[in-house]
């Protein structure tokens, strides 16, 4: 039987013992293969957004927690359907009752049954039950809230929101192939609804596969968030310049640095595959011909790979939580441990203090987390320059309209000047 609840309920459990949704999700459509991909998707992703607030009304309809994951999760895609969707109650209900009695075990069935009924009869109760538990009403681990809260006390619960909304297919467009009055032309032509936004962006108002829009094949634009556009401006690369982009998978950074000036670049990774990605990338946005070096290679050990010259500027995008892209990829938010973040800021002072040492005088490095957490961003920062007597913060123009404080740009809800997602920047410059 195939039913799209399961697969997103299956996908939604891997999650939760630790997969990448869009891994989770390639895995069940290997296993279901369906024309209905995008609905389970959409239910999947549409859960994981909502996930606190879902788990919260299950434990108020249940006498004890539900001890078979797989059946949890069915439950909770079905309450996303109920609570945030305009899909018909009944429809829902019987789909979810066929799913658990077909495919977890039929004495299932009663239970969703009852469960899912005595919500629809019991909403307002239920609701007022749960108004004041804070991770039904943020939809995040308590600790992630009590981190942001405590990070950003004047921004926090416009962040955490930011966080639960659909975010827009935003592009940028590549100027080695064409420039965005023609590329708007040419959406507008194909009746697809698409404006300018920041320097060199267009947001697309419906998302749709990127593929299908005019000019994918051509490299007429990347998929790259006006956030993360932001970073080769920031780094500021000259003709002549010999730049290391320290991690760079899979090469949204890179293409944008690579277009931005004639300069010799080493793109590095530590996950080859990742950086088949990079080539791909470079190969359908025409810039494969450039000075470029794609190096498979730990960014904290440079003797493996480093030729010994230094670099006039260093894009250092480290590895972390992803904090400030949740709304992308909401799995983030219940894949991670509140200790994982301890061990990306270790990390993160390794990969920085070992390029640090590859940087000439007079260049320049550029810190780059999609966080919003302080202990990835200034902190480290902070820890980094007092240590390095020679080296420099600058301070960083952003243009009018991108709301940021301190180098951290705040994500933002649709309808925003600027509507990014959460990155952190930081400027050193090494006397
Ligand atoms: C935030 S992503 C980079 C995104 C990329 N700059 C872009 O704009 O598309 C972080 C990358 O760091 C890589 N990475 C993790 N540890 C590394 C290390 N020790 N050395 C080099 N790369 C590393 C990961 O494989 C991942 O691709």
């Amino acid at each position: 039987m195939h039913n799209e609840q399961m697969q997103a309920a299956r996908a939604v459990t891997r999650v939760l013992e630790g997969a990448q949704l869009r891994t989770a999700l390639a895995e069940v459509d290997a296993h279901d293969a369906s024309r209905g991909q995008a609905f389970v998707q959409e239910l999947a992703y549409g859960t994981l957004r909502h996930l606190g607030r879902l788990e919260a009304i299950a434990g108020q309809l249940v006498r004890k927690p539900m001890s078979d994951a797989l059946l949890r999760a069915l439950v909770d895609v079905a309450l996303y359907q109920l609570e945030e969707t305009r899909a018909p109650a009944f429809a829902v209900v019987d789909r979810a009752v066929a799913a658990a009695g077909t495919l977890v075990r039929p004495a299932a069935k009663p239970l969703v049954n009852a469960l899912l009924r005595r919500y629809l009869r019991e909403r307002d109760a239920v609701n007022a039950a749960i108004r004041d538990n804070e991770v039904a009403r943020w939809s995040y681990p308590q600790w992630w809230i009590d981190r942001v809260r405590r990070d950003h006390p004047d921004d926090w619960m416009a962040i955490l929101d930011a966080g639960n909304v659909r975010p827009p297919l935003t592009l940028r467009v590549n100027r080695a192939v064409t420039e965005r009055g023609a590329l708007l032309d040419a959406f507008h032509a194909a009746g697809i609804d698409a404006q300018a936004a920041g320097a060199a962006g267009v947001i697309v108002a419906e998302p749709r596969p990127v593929g299908d829009l005019p000019g994918f094949a051509a490299g007429a634009f990347a998929v790259q968030d006006l956030g993360a556009q932001l970073a080769a401006p920031l780094l500021g690369v000259k003709d002549g310049m010999r730049v290391l982009d320290a991690c760079a998978a899979p090469g949204g950074k890179t293409a944008h640095v690579l277009d931005d000036a004639d300069i010799d670049l080493i793109a590095l990774d530590l996950d080859a595959e990742r950086l088949e990605r990079v080539r791909d990338n470079l190969v359908r946005l025409r810039l494969s011909d450039r000075r470029v070096r794609i190096i498979a290679g730990d960014a904290g050990r440079p003797d493996a790979w480093w030729d010994g010259r230094p670099f006039d500027r260093i894009l250092l995008d480290v590895p972390c939580t992803a904090s400030g892209v949740v709304r992308r990829h909401p799995d983030g938010k219940w894949r991670h441990r509140a200790s994982d973040v301890d061990r990306f800021a270790r990390e993160q002072a390794r990969l920085l203090d070992a390029a640090w040492a590859l940087l000439a005088p007079g260049g320049k490095l550029l810190y780059a987390t999609c966080s919003v957490f302080t202990a990835e961003n200034g902190d480290r920062i902070d820890a980094f320059l007092r240590q390095h007597s020679d080296a420099l913060r600058e301070s960083l123009m952003f243009a009018d309209g991108v709301a940021h404080r301190d180098g951290q740009l705040l994500p933002c809800s649709s309808g925003a000047g600027h509507n990014q997602d959460g990155f952190f920047y930081a400027l050193v410059a090494r006397r």
